[in-house]
């Protein structure tokens, strides 16, 4: 398989650490919820952390496959503090979707220079932010239905509980 251009392995690298940057807001997200209280969406929010982080392995691991060039950038440091569990999915939704945009410039970019293997790849996370947006989007739904509720709340928080496994 031919090497990287220059120009996808730098969005490759920048994608990276939109995964990895993502991961770190994931884990600052669990961690307001579990001091909170609120075990299921942190275990929930875990989860996503180790998925996400598996999102930029598997991106170095391909540029492995394609003659390497990894470059790691510096982490931002994700925000601390958050108003509520819906504020905390809200956040999940909105930074999902920029996720997803991220993806689609890296897949115009494969289109423009006929990388047809990168294609692939990109098509993989296509298809994986479709999900990642529905879930988000479900569940700041059910948040949305909670309102002010606590008992409503801590429902959605045991149903969150329910993830297994990342994925
Ligand atoms: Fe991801
Ligand atoms: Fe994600």
């Amino acid at each position: 398989m031919p090497q990287l251009s220059p120009k996808i392995r730098d969005a490759l690298n920048q994608q990276i650490n939109v995964e990895l940057s993502s991961a770190y807001r994931y884990l600052a997200m669990s961690a307001y919820c579990s001091e909170a209280n609120l075990q299921g969406a942190a275990t929930w929010l875990r989860l996503q952390w180790q998925e996400e982080l598996a999102h930029a392995t598997k991106l170095i691991d391909y540029m492995g496959d394609r003659g390497g060039g990894v470059s790691l950038k510096a982490v931002p440091q994700p925000p601390g503090a958050f108003q509520s569990l819906p504020d905390v999915f809200e956040k999940v939704l909105h930074d999902e979707q920029e996720v997803t945009a991220a993806i689609y410039r890296i897949y115009d970019l494969a289109m423009q220079e006929k990388d047809y293997a990168a294609q692939g790849l990109m098509q993989w996370y296509v298809q994986e932010q479709v999900e990642e947006e529905n879930s988000a989007a479900e569940i700041v739904s059910m948040l949305r239905m909670a309102g002010d509720s606590a008992a409503g709340l801590l429902i959605v928080d045991r149903r969150l509980a329910e993830r297994t496994a990342a994925g």
